[in-house]
């Protein structure tokens, strides 16, 4: 039997690591990457052959890590890849790092691994997802579109710009029954919500922060049949927060 595999990046904590359950428990075989080793709350089987540790800040170990995981896959179907992991830097108050203060080191790290490592992970599996008919999709941000308190321009930009890639990957891959979406979370408890964000609540209309099973249940739905014919679109879970 054919097994159906999901390739996730930032499997470790937060988003990731719930989506990387959902699907787990759904049966899906579940290969992931981050910084750190195999998060000891990860309880698939092989999570350690199917984890990558790599810093994809690190564009070059990327290079080298996606030839291991082609060795890995050894040209099986992938059928959903989720470019998850993202860093959103803070000043030394914890709070937003405004333009005059983001220098280009800096930039060029939150776009290497925001932007330029799904691009790369994107590319190296078109085959694999092809013979998969299989989905991408980019996580962006409710920074994407707006001012955000607390995410930087360097974030929001990065975001914006994964926004726009998946409206070109989708027009792009469609040719290979490939289909590309993204989801735009708003405020989701995990390390990304800082205890400075609290007040935010006032702004959404639910009156509460999101869970990350939340958004990785709608992540679950995207990789089904249900969504045969949805196709370059970014669906937006933040509790009403941009009405
Ligand atoms: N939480 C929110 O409110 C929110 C809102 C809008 C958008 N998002 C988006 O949702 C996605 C998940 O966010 P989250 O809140 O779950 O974040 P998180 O709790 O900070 O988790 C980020 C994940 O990415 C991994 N990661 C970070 N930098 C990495 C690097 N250089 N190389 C490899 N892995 C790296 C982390 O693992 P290691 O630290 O072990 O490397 C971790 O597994 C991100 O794309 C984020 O931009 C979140």
């Amino acid at each position: 039997m054919n097994e159906n595999i999901i390739i996730l990046t930032g499997g470790s904590r937060g988003i990731g690591h719930a989506t990387s359950k959902k699907f787990w428990e759904e049966g899906w075989r579940v290969i992931t990457c981050s910084r750190t080793e195999v998060a000891p709350q990860c309880p698939w089987e092989k999570n350690k052959t199917d984890h990558f540790q790599i810093d994809l800040e690190d564009l070059d170990d990327l290079r080298k890590k996606v030839k291991d995981l082609q060795a890995l896959l050894k040209g099986k179907p992938v059928k959903a890849l989720i470019n998850n992991a993202a860093i959103s830097p803070k000043n030394e108050k914890n709070n937003r790092l405004n333009f005059d203060e983001t220098d280009l080191n800096l930039w060029q790290k939150v776009f290497n691994v925001n932007f330029f490592s799904p691009i790369i992970l994107s590319k190296s599996l078109i085959p694999n997802l092809q013979s998969a008919n299989g989905v991408i999709i980019n996580i962006t941000s409710i920074a994407s579109d707006m001012v955000h308190e607390f995410a930087g321009p360097a974030y929001a930009t990065s975001k914006a710009a994964l926004k726009s890639l998946t409206r070109e990957m989708a027009s792009d891959l469609s040719q290979y029954n490939i289909r590309v979406n993204a989801i735009a979370p708003g405020e989701i408890e995990t390390s990304m919500i800082t205890k400075n964000s609290q007040h935010l609540i006032k702004q959404i209309p639910m009156g509460r922060f999101g869970k990350p099973e939340e958004v990785a249940s709608v992540i679950f739905s995207m990789c089904s049949e249900s969504f045969s014919y949805v196709n370059g679109t970014e669906i937006q879970i933040n509790g009403g927060q941009t009405v």
